[in-house]
């Protein structure tokens, strides 16, 4: 095994990703940053100077377990203290499984200012994969907004809220192209020629076979993927191989990754487009597009063809159904534990609370506290989170949820889940109406330090007395982010058998920064000692002065 090691300086630069200038969060001058390239077994170091000025900042490693390395996950409030400006922090973790992984900021709304790029892990040397390919592509899509996160930020914490809306453009490797002729919302500098939105390309030979790598870091939109005249096989998802399926476009999920196999076998006289549209969410922004360049033909040459259009983006049922077809590779299949030790149900809604727009997890809404659990709990801190743990369940005989709630108010904490250590935990993430009429969202719920389950996904509401009997107990997928449909249900499982203190979020980078979201302790008593880089915020202050 390897040490990789990378320099990470991140700093505000302006950039035009889709042709209108933008103060963006760069790596190195790159949004997004560079891509990890690293093999199974690897240690990865990054070591992140925060060139912000007069902000915070922490990485998260999204799919990296991070397993004896509970300190390096990123998670501002919860494995750590922020990165102050000037600072630099030194991210240490061993890469243990081979797959498509990717990195962004852990902090406020800050990912969504451009702060991600992704992870490569390859196989070790000799090992074969179950598919097989010429040459290996990476795409990381992401949705944009012109207004600042600030201000995206300050809007969700008004009276009266206002939501950051649906983005401006959609990016392929942070390229896009917004209509400059088009109001903008906040004016500014648009120039359809400058070099930082020329379309992404990806050049290929007539005859030879891609795989693709395809992640999302959107703040907001599901979105549909697709090359234009090319099906797609699916065999990777969230750094496990998956039983080969053919799409001809893909939806994809906020956190989630996937490999896809696809051949140059089209007329070899043309270019054609890859696009991106937004699912889902009933859509404002313009179709994002790339260029797949048959070889010879110039890069630059447009398809001929419009880009295409994507589902329908109401159509729920074939998301679900594509959710649904997704399956453990058979030569490949870990099964999960028949049964587990703990069912956590948990309703999603949104809420009110003082006048303020949340959304909660059986009503109760999540925020942060000023010192990280991690410490807190480590080092016995007394008082730094509410210690009442939350509801394991919600009164599903009688909830409607196919209504606005008749009662929106919720509760705001910061109590935690505390799990056995080596317990075996089903969680049942339940949708429900929002608090407008006819209206239940798309979640996509990512689980850090772990790789969970696939157990099951349904319409309607989950019923302990029947839906377990329908549990996939043969070849579910393991996945780190997954998707919670309107009206819907979706159940995991998870072994509690990586000791630290692990972020459940929906990775909607609002949603998320309004309540919906919780942590799971396990096992933090045999968490080795704490590095006190993560220290000095909050409580967790007067621990770097002492002799630990
Ligand atoms: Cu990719 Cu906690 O998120
Ligand atoms: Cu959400």
């Amino acid at each position: 095994a390897k040490i990789r090691h990378y320099r990470f300086h991140v700093a505000y630069q302006y950039k035009s990703p889709d042709c209108f200038q933008k103060l963006s969060v760069t790596i190195n001058g790159q949004s997004p940053g560079p891509t990890i390239i690293a093999g199974q077994g690897d240690t990865v170091v990054v070591e992140v100077n925060n060139g912000l000025l007069t902000e915070n900042t922490a990485i998260h490693w999204h799919g990296i377990r991070q397993i004896g390395t509970p300190w390096s996950d990123g998670t501002e409030g919860i494995t750590q203290c922020p990165i102050a400006p000037g600072e630099t922090f030194v991210y240490k973790f061993v890469v243990d499984r081979a797959g498509t992984y990717m990195y962004h900021a852990h902090y406020g709304m800050q990912r969504s200012a451009g702060l991600y790029g992704m992870i490569k892990v390859a196989v070790p040397e000799g090992a074969v994969e179950p598919f097989s390919y010429d040459y290996d592509r990476s795409i990381i899509v992401n949705d944009w907004w012109h207004k600042s996160t600030y201000d995206q930020a300050a809007g969700l914490s008004s009276i009266p809220f206002v939501f950051v809306g649906e983005p401006q453009s959609l990016l392929i490797n942070g390229r896009g192209r917004f209509n400059c002729s088009m109001p903008s919302t906040t004016g500014g500098v648009c120039n359809l020629t400058n070099p930082d939105c020329s379309p992404s390309v990806f050049t290929v030979v007539p005859g030879k076979t891609y795989r693709f790598r395809i992640a999302s870091v959107t703040s907001l939109s599901a979105l549909n993927f697709g090359f234009e005249g090319h099906n797609m096989t699916v065999v990777e998802a969230d750094g496990h191989y998956v039983k080969p399926f053919v799409v001809e476009n893909l939806n994809l999920y906020s956190g989630e990754t996937y490999s896809v196999i696809v051949k140059a076998d089209q007329d070899p006289s043309r270019n054609y487009w890859a696009s991106v549209n937004v699912v889902a969410r009933k859509p404002s922004t313009a179709t994002g597009t790339a260029i797949l360049n048959y070889y010879p033909n110039h890069p630059s040459k447009l398809p001929p063809t419009t880009p295409p259009a994507g589902p329908q983006w109401d159509d729920t049922i074939v998301r679900f159904n594509q959710s649904t077809a997704i399956r453990a590779h058979p030569d490949h299949v870990e099964p999960p534990p028949p049964t587990s030790d703990r069912t956590i149900i948990l309703l999603n809604t949104q809420n009110r609370i003082d006048g303020h727009t949340r959304w909660a997890l059986n009503n109760v809404s999540f925020t942060l506290p000023h010192t990280p659990y991690l410490i807190a709990l480590k080092h016995k801190l007394k008082h730094v989170f509410d210690s009442k743990p939350p509801p394991e369940s919600y009164d599903y005989r009688s909830y409607d949820i196919q209504s606005i709630p008749s009662n929106p108010n919720a509760t705001s904490s910061s109590s935690i889940y505390r799990l056995d250590f080596d317990s075996t935990v089903d969680v049942i993430l339940q949708n429900a109406n929002t608090l407008n009429p006819n209206n239940s969202e798309t979640h996509p719920w990512h689980l850090h330090g772990h790789d969970f389950w696939v157990m099951g996904y349904g319409t309607g509401k989950f019923d302990p007395s029947v839906d377990v009997a329908s549990f996939n107990l043969v070849d579910p997928i393991q996945k780190n982010t997954v998707p919670l449909h309107p009206y819907g249900w979706t159940a995991l499982r998870f072994r509690a058998d990586n000791p630290g203190v692990w972020a459940f979020h929906c990775h909607i980078e609002s949603h998320f920064f309004m309540g919906m979201g919780m942590v799971f302790e396990e096992g933090v008593e045999k968490v080795g000692r704490l590095p006190r880089s993560i220290m000095g915020c909050g409580e967790s202050k007067r621990l770097i002065t002492k002799n630990l």
